[in-house]
């Protein structure tokens, strides 16, 4: 197939490129590299059946002229991260809602298979656990920049499922805590980068809030292999859940890390507040129910945690020499 994969150079987005290769289809890259690197495609650049398009989602002309040329689009640029959504909120909201409103009205002129990315951040502090796909949203108010990176997803989702109420083929994932090698905490402060990036140069590891909250990580190949599956002609119109169902604590991840990278640093706990500022809301856990991916997809989380990190470890101290 020709695939457009758009935010291609960041971390999912260039792992996910590299397995489109890897199946045969010719892939075009568009990223305006505001979070991603081109060395993140270095090993693909010059690959016969790619194109990289250094540019982004929210022009138009650009956007309408690449997917004239494809069959599936998956749109993963967004700005995303905690610290964008509560430092750069209009950031967050125009170009998530923006550009993929750009990306399904051209994907609506041609026809062309949409897979958009988005995330369990849209379940919000909901406590009923785990999450189902139709499982409610609970948000803080609107006031609370916190809550803006959730509601610019759902409006992405809202008009995915508009447009496939049209006819349009389109299939939502979301995310749960993806790691890997590339996933880079400069700009959003992913906890699995922070952590080993603290972990490898003996500066304390912070655990934000008292580290009792949970999450299920998940390894960039399984998010990979589930995102591939949601080409699936079957998954058109439904959202996926594409995590893991297996908690840890931010406390016991950050003890698993030490460990790992036998480091000399100290874990320190620092209050929300003075991470994220005055009124930041965490979510005391959050999993994946997988039955859905389960069955139309037969996605299945295979990486366990500590081999996910150890190989996420070796990246990293590779990287930082
Ligand atoms: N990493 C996770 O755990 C996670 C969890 C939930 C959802 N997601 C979603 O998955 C997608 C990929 O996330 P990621 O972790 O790879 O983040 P990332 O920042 O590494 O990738 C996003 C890419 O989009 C590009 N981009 C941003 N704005 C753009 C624009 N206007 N035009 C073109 N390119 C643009 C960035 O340069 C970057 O390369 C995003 O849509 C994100 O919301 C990720």
């Amino acid at each position: 197939m020709k695939i457009l994969v758009t935010g291609g150079a960041g971390f999912i987005g260039s792992h996910l490129v590299s397995r489109l290769l890897q199946l045969g289809h010719q892939v075009w890259t568009l990223d305006d590299l505001s979070n991603g690197h081109q060395e993140f495609l270095e090993h693909v650049i010059t690959h016969e059946r790619h194109t990289f398009v250094h540019d982004s989602v929210m022009h138009r002309k650009t956007v309408e002229q690449l997917v004239q040329k494809v069959d599936a689009i998956y749109h993963l640029a967004a700005v995303l991260g905690v610290k964008n959504t509560v430092e750069n909120p209009l950031k967050v909201i125009e170009n998530n809602i923006d550009g993929t409103r750009i990306v399904l009205e051209s994907a609506y002129k041609k026809r062309a298979k949409v897979v958009l990315a988005s995330t369990s951040e849209v379940y919000g502090k909901n406590e009923k656990l785990p999450f189902k796909e139709d499982s409610d949203r609970v948000l803080g108010p609107p006031s609370t920049h916190r809550w803006c990176y959730s509601t610019a997803k759902a409006i992405d989702e809202h008009l995915g499922f508009a447009y496939a109420d049209k006819g349009l083929p389109v299939t939502v994932v979301r995310y749960f805590n993806a790691y890997g090698p590339r996933q880079t905490s400069s700009q959003y402060g992913g906890v699995v980068p922070r952590f080993i990036k603290a972990a490898l140069t003996d500066r304390p590891i912070e655990v934000y809030g008292d580290g009792t909250q949970t999450r299920c990580f998940t390894f960039i190949s399984d998010t990979v292999a589930g995102t591939v599956a949601a080409l699936n002609p079957k998954a058109d119109g439904l959202a996926f859940n594409i995590g893991s169902d297996q908690p840890i604590t931010i406390r016991d991840l950050a003890l698993a890390i030490h460990r790992l990278t036998d480091s000399a640093s100290t874990i320190a706990t620092v209050p929300y507040e003075q991470a994220y500022g005055p009124g930041y809301e965490d979510m005391q856990a959050r999993i994946a129910d997988l039955t859905r991916s389960q069955n139309i997809l037969q996605y299945r989380p295979s990486v366990a945690l500590e081999e996910g990190l150890r190989k996420t470890i070796a990246w990293y101290r590779k990287s930082l020499t």
